[in-house]
């Protein structure tokens, strides 16, 4: 069987792995998944349902159909009942309680049962995550690692969010990355780190035009792309 072509772009919160990657996949006629979306719908089912045991939350996902669902180019995530499930899965306490929820073996093998699929169903696809050109596509056709100092994140985080960013605010964002990147860094179950085979790309400095440029250049020059 033919593999889907992927592009895997991995790196800590709010690097703006899944805007990035979200305009890589248009650009290249690919689909998009945003692995992290599954980890937060099963935050949201834990912290909705106050459960913490894995077995209960899956349990719970199977029954709401949580699940990715292909509409036109976008793979979104789906959970029954609910209208806006992108929004319900930002809200803060799914910020705070993820990195705990995505460290557990279990959800984590769940998860990437769906990520498979879902990209077998597609010619080429960009997915976007911590884990995805170590441990869920390890033969990936192009791995990105897209970092940025956390400042930076936690300045364009804080904008994406509709805020005016002031010292305090921003003092408390960069924290809350700076944790949640801890966490995912130190798991024992996939943590977070760059691929040895992976082009690192710092955004510190570029603008999302440039970044989007640059990783489409280097798909192109590695013969990716229906666009
Ligand atoms: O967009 P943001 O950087 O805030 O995070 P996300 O990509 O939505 O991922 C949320 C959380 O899910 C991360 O902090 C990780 O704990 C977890 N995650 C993971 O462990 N592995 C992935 N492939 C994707 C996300």
């Amino acid at each position: 069987m033919r593999h889907a072509r992927v592009i895997a772009i991995d790196g800590p919160a709010a690097s703006g792995k899944s805007s990035t990657a979200a305009a890589v996949a248009r650009a290249l006629g690919f689909a998009h998944i945003d692995s992290g979306s599954l980890y937060r719908a099963l935050t949201w089912v834990s912290v909705r349902a106050g459960v913490h045991d894995p077995a209960v939350i899956l349990a719970l996902a199977g029954r709401l159909h949580v699940d990715l669902q292909s509409d036109g180019d976008a793979v979104r995530v789906h959970i029954d009942g609910i209208n806006d499930p992108e929004s319900a899965i930002r809200m803060l306490e799914v910020n705070a309680g993820v990195s705990a929820i995505a460290a557990l073996p279990t959800l984590r093998d769940w998860v990437n049962v769906k990520l498979r699929a879902a990209s077998a169903d597609t010619s080429g696809v960009v997915i976007d995550g911590r884990d995805i050109g170590t441990a869920v596509f390890p033969d990936a056709d192009l791995k990105v690692f897209l970092t940025a100092t956390a400042a930076a994140r936690a300045e364009r985080r804080l904008r994406q969010r509709g805020h005016v960013v002031d010292p305090i605010e921003l003092a408390a964002e960069t924290a809350r990355l700076a944790e949640r990147d801890r966490l995912d860094t130190s798991r024992a179950a996939a943590p977070l780190r760059q691929a040895s085979d992976a082009v690192v790309l710092d955004t510190t400095a570029l603008t999302f035009e440039e970044q989007v440029e640059r990783i489409v250049m280097l798909a192109r020059a590695n013969g990716l792309g229906n666009a």
